[in-house]
């Protein structure tokens, strides 16, 4: 099976109350063993590549591990970029060949990230590739995205409806007290504001920053609309504490094919608990 928009793993996801996992690559070993563990637990999915990430691995070997890392698999795949920053970004990922873009217009004034989202929906949909968006503004670090506590804006119901009326985007990433990266508190869902926001929309909300969140949180989320939950730090610290734990043991470890792959599970079994908790089991 090729890629697929996401769009069409959203909207069942919408219709069925669950969510997909929106699961970043940072290299090789993380393709595999998200996509693995997917197929595994019969789950859609949805791999995710952040500009930074892009710059890391560079766009040809994105392109052509994602090629072959779907090309015998039974499962719906999108590519997806996470948080393009501009409109000649996200038209050379369409270029590439991804089944699906964000654009995050989340710095700008409302009615500029109207007006820049609407253009990128336009050149986007005219090819069948799916558009997230994001309103309001998600905190905490992600690549080189970096938002202050103080400079973290909550999603504004009635704004909502008004960016998805306008834009016509496929997917809404809103910020209900989540962020990316490492909490340094307990992070505190504001679920009254989600109720508000999906029961004005009916389309697939996104949370983003589902690393750290406890898992009743992130079903909750999912109960009350959330349709796709991004996850990245969660699976790079699992890689990273199972590396670790294996050069304690033994320090005088060389072959990189001795850390990398046991990291390589480490990561399937976390994306495999994750594909539990966001109901997508057995929905591919
Ligand atoms: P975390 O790294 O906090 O899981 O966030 C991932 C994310 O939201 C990607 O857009």
């Amino acid at each position: 099976m090729g890629l697929v928009p996401m769009a069409d793993i959203l909207e069942k996801a919408n219709d069925e109350y669950y969510a997909v996992g929106g699961f970043n690559i940072n290299n090789m070993e993380f393709l595999q063993g998200i996509i693995w563990a997917a197929e595994e637990t019969n789950s859609p999915l949805i791999l995710q590549a952040s500009e930074g990430a892009i710059k890391y691995i560079g766009m040809d070997y994105v392109m052509n591990m994602v090629k072959a890392a779907v090309k015998d698999t039974h499962i719906p795949v999108a590519l997806h970029l996470d948080h393009g920053s501009s409109y000649e970004v996200i038209m050379r990922c369409i270029r590439e060949g991804f089944s699906s873009v964000m654009y995050d217009g989340s710095k700008y004034p409302f009615q500029q990230n109207i007006r820049l989202t609407k253009e990128v929906v336009k050149a986007a949909h005219s090819v069948g590739v799916t558009v997230e968006a994001e309103l309001g503004k998600i905190g905490g670090t992600e690549d080189d995205v970096d938002v202050d506590e103080k400079d973290a804006k909550f999603t504004k119901p009635e704004e909502a409806e008004e960016f998805v009326e306008k834009t016509g985007v496929d997917a809404l990433a809103i910020a209900i007290g989540t962020a990316h990266g490492v909490y340094k508190g307990d992070p505190e869902l504001d679920f009254d504001r989600l109720e508000k926001i999906n029961s004005s929309l009916n389309m697939p909300l996104v949370l983003h920053g589902a690393s750290g969140v406890p898992d009743e949180d992130v079903r909750k989320a999912v109960s009350m609309g959330i349709n796709k939950v991004n996850v990245n730090t969660a699976f790079q610290q699992a890689f990273t504490a199972k590396v670790k734990e294996l050069f304690d043991k033994d320090p005088d470890l060389y072959d990189p094919r001795k850390y990398c792959g046991p990291a390589r599970d480490a990561i399937s079994e976390a994306v495999k608990e994750k594909i539990e908790i966001l109901g997508s089991k057995n929905k591919a």
